[in-house]
């Protein structure tokens, strides 16, 4: 959508729609160029609705002919609309007739092409880019789909739901229908024709019933699937033991596209899938990618319920689906990754990404709450808030009322509201109804400050200890910065999970049965809490598990930290004590404006964790890993990316060097033997030794020596997987070793046909450190690189969103180059597909906390982009967020 000024819908403006539409019977005969799309539809008013005119969403649609039970009728265009201002009282029959040009899609919403077969996307608001429709999330309908096209070049015709009937048609034309039978919003609905093969598995669940699951993919995809359809299983069988929601189709589909805005979309019964989210091998993809396409095949999978059976009433709605389904996949991940251990490495992962992601988010221009209030642009809104934030009020409601009370309050949201478009008010209503009494309860009005309040919570913990009474007396406090149009915040039920150590780390009874955590439920400005029977002064172990998306300031000392990062019976805590030691660090040499020097304490302590005779090496990986430059930016009121980066660089060096025999020691004692798979015991492995690797490489580099970088380079070129071939390349392009190049320049040949795995390769340069504008200069020729091209998403973000998004030191220069590019990139993607255009451009979100000389010449970039007369919606809503 091209306008000046794009309206902003308000959450508190929400109506029912004044008419229904019950059922849909579409067809498509398609053509790249040139398909048409019929359009019957059965209408009613909606009585609890005054009487008005009937309008139906359409965007860049040749509209060809409208019909009401068979005969003409009078409407009229009205901006995106088609408006009909006399329909009859009664049901009737609207038929639609349009064309559209899906070649020319390249915004990639709607109908479009992608490598020669025909894909949709029509969350949030891509069906009306097909057809005129109501096009919104509380207007549900069975949808019949015919599909017409050329039997050679579309083989495979597929829509939601069953195969009905399918034969051949003349001039070498073939035809499929499809029905759903289960009513869905129009954003769920999906078609995919073209040339593909399928991985087919057929299943019987606990419930009896045989199904049928498919991943479809190009030709010479299909051996990269098994890892997909594996995942796939799993979710199913998951979700029926876990919350007792079985698969209710006979058939489930999931289709790989090159081209998507994003990684995957759970249209009903037809996923369709991000290639990059959907295949693997062991020799093209790492651990990471695994994990990833597990989670986001569960996730896809679980929204079946949470968002198809139960879907948003408006938009405003969407963590209402997107949080609860990300705490469903991120609970899978951790059940599928089994030991206690393997599930908090899991959680820890989650907990970084949040930290990266969200937080800044949420003290940047977009600051939002779960639930937003307004919007311009709803693709705008598919957030790390909505998403993660979201999900961790999930898991909030869960810690109160516990696992059981949980599961129960599922049970009972799904006989409330199966089959209908409700809010997140009616989730937390069903949650708390299941659990009359319990924590949640009694402060669901206060609970739910957590989908309006955007910021992220302060809170502070100061502990005092009366050895003459044995008392433990822990004060905490909360505060919630203002946030853009939110100024004044009340405090949050903020669940606080803990225990106490004593001073050797054993863990002290916290009450008269020996109780040793507890949930401490923060609902006040400040509380204070009293602990009796403690013998000795404790060390507070608190916010286990990350029970809450808040910043918490405990106030420390390292010798405190180290004992929990030594002794804690909580994994979580463990690691978080780690980073604190790292990120003290880190802040003190930032705010003192001094070099950093590591302490033989910290060193020490960071050799006892590499060298644990106990704890899982992809423990140690994330614990030896420094906190993000973004983290570390959070927690300071005007940062300076060039220092951060300098601190944490020197960090790293003097790690990497101090610790140089431990690495060394580590990369041994971490090889994996055998066959590849991407368990989470062997992945650790390979984490670690890719670590050490990097570490030693990085070494080598400072000191003049020559054998690590020949052994990475060795290692790279004998890899039998993606992981460890990968994480060699990456030792030598991140410590800018001598074998960077060639080692490049062989992997480009070896992979040169594999899109996904050209990817990494120019990702792994942008997101390289950066040192002497290097990185820069080197992104900048790559936009030149023949393989190059702002038309893929997936291409696109590899050098753009790396660059600008995942590499500060590389972006943020100050001669003002970096936000020179990005003006440049953003205009140029925002012609093509203002949706990826609009994510690039959030990579300024936080310039009004940087330091100068950033801050004004981010600022100036901004306004130079805002200026522009003809911006997509999307990323006008952006930049003029971020000028307000
Ligand atoms: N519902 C999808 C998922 O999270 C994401 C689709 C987002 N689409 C968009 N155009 N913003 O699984
Ligand atoms: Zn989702």
């Amino acid at each position: 959508m091209r306008e000046g000024t794009a309206p902003t819908i308000q959450r508190l403006d929400y109506q029912q729609p004044t008419f229904w539409i019950r059922k849909v019977d579409l067809s498509f005969d398609l053509d790249p160029a040139k398909t048409i799309v019929t359009s019957k539809l059965q209408v009613e008013r909606n009585r609890a609705m005054p009487h008005g005119p009937l309008r139906l969403h359409g965007e860049e649609l040749n509209l060809l002919r409208v019909l009401i039970n068979g005969a003409g009728v009078s409407f009229r265009q009205e901006g995106h609309e088609l408006v009909i201002d006399n329909p009859p009282d009664e049901d009737f029959l609207l038929e639609i007739r349009n064309t559209i040009c899906p070649e020319k899609n390249t915004a990639l919403s709607g109908l479009y092409t992608s490598g020669g077969s025909f894909f949709t996307q029509c969350e949030a608001e891509g069906f009306r880019r097909i057809t005129y429709f109501l096009d919104r999330p509380d207007v549900m309908a069975v949808y019949t789909v015919t599909l017409r096209a050329d039997a050679a070049k579309y083989p495979v015709l597929l829509s939601n739901g069953n195969l009905t009937s399918s034969g051949s048609l003349d001039n070498g034309r073939h035809f499929a229908v499809w029905h759903d039978p289960f009513p869905k919003p129009s954003y769920l609905f999906a078609v995919v024709a073209g040339d593909l093969v399928a991985r087919e598995q057929r299943i019987r669940t606990r419930a009896g019933k045989d199904h049928l699951l498919q991943v479809y993919v190009r030709r010479g995809d299909l051996e990269k699937t098994e890892h997909a359809m594996n995942s796939l299983i799993a979710s199913i069988v998951w979700d029926e033991a876990r919350f007792g929601l079985p698969l209710d189709l006979e058939r489930f589909m999931v289709v790989g596209v090159s081209d998507f805005n994003m990684g995957a979309m759970e249209n009903k019964g037809l996923n369709i899938f991000n290639t990059a989210a959907l295949l693997a091998s062991p020799a093209t993809a790492t651990d990471a990618d695994f994990a990833r396409i597990e989670s986001i095949v569960a996730h896809e999978y679980f929204h079946n319920w949470t968002g198809n059976r139960v879907t948003c009433r408006d938009w405003f709605q969407l963590s209402l689906k997107e949080g609860l389904t990300v705490f469903r996949d991120q609970e899978f991940s951790m059940d599928m990754a089994g030991t206690p251990s393997a599930r908090a490495v899991c959680r820890i992962q989650d907990v970084r990404q949040l930290r990266a992601m969200q937080f800044p988010e949420d003290s940047g221009a977009m600051a939002h709450p779960v639930r937003p209030d307004s919007y311009s642009e709803i693709n705008n809104f598919y957030t790390s808030t909505v998403y993660e934030k979201g999900s961790e009020v999930v898991r909030m409601y869960q810690t109160l009322v516990g696992r059981k009370g949980f599961e129960a309050g599922m049970k009972l949201y799904f006989e409330r509201h199966d089959g209908q478009a409700v809010t997140c008010d009616d989730f937390a209503a069903a949650i708390a109804d299941a659990n009359p009494g319990s924590d949640l309860a009694t402060r669901l009005d206060s609970f739910k400050r957590w989908y309006s309040q955007a910021g992220t919570p302060r809170v502070t913990a100061h502990g005092e200890y009366d050895a003459a009474t044995q008392a433990f007396t822990l004060r905490l406090t909360q505060q919630t910065p203002a946030t853009p149009g939110q100024t004044d915040k009340l405090p949050q039920v903020i669940p606080v999970v803990m225990g106490l150590l004593d001073r050797h780390g054993a863990a002290l009874p916290l009450d008269a049965n020996g109780a040793t955590e507890r949930v401490l439920v923060l609902d006040q400005a400040e509380q204070t809490f009293v602990f009796n029977g403690i013998a000795s002064e404790p060390v507070p172990s608190l916010l286990r598990g990350f029970s809450a998306p808040v910043v918490l300031n405990d106030g420390l000392s390292d010798a405190a930290l180290l004992v929990l990062m030594r002794h804690d019976s909580d994994p979580f805590n463990r690691w978080e004590a780690s980073q604190r030691l790292a990120l003290n660090r880190i802040l003190h040499a930032l705010r003192a404006g001094q070099p950093l020097t590591l302490s033989p304490v910290f060193i020490d302590a960071m050799r006892g964790v590499l060298n644990h005779p106990e704890l899982d090496p992809a423990f140690k990986e994330l614990a030896l890993t420094l906190p993000g430059e973004a983290y570390i930016a959070e927690q300071l009121d005007t940062f300076d990316p060039q220092a951060i980066h300098a601190a944490v660089m020197a960090a790293q060096t003097q790690l990497a060097s101090a610790l140089r025999d431990d690495w060394a020691a580590a990369f041994e004692a971490n090889q994996v033997q055998g066959g590849y798979t991407p368990d989470p015991v062997s992945s650790g492995k390979r984490a670690l030794a890719n670590l050490a690797l990097s570490m030693l490489v990085l070494d080598a580099q400072a000191t003049g020596d020559t054998v690590w970088p020949g052994k990475a380079y060795q290692r790279f070129k004998d890899a039998s997987n993606m992981t460890d071939r990968l994480g060699a390349l990456s030792a030598l392009v991140n410590a800018n070793a001598a074998l960077a190049a060639p080692a490049l320049e062989r992997f480009h040949a070896l992979f040169k046909d594999d899109a996904l795995v050209i990817d990494k390769w120019f990702a792994l340069q942008a997101r390289a450190p950066e040192a002497e504008g290097r990185v820069f200069a080197r992104v900048k020729a790559l936009t030149k690189h023949a393989d190059f091209t702002l038309k893929n998403p997936n291409r696109a973000r590899s050098l753009l969103a790396s660059l600008c998004m995942a590499n500060p030191a590389a972006f943020h220069r100050a001669d003002a180059a970096g936000y020179v590019f990005w003006a440049e990139q953003v205009l140029a993607v925002d012609a093509i597909n203002p949706q990826l255009a609009s994510r690039v451009a959030r990579a300024m979100d936080r310039w009004a906390a940087l330091a100068e000389p950033y801050r004004s010449a981010a600022r100036e970039a901004i306004a130079r982009v805002a200026a522009k007369p003809d911006l997509s919606s999307d990323v006008r809503e952006i930049v003029e967020r971020a000028l307000a």
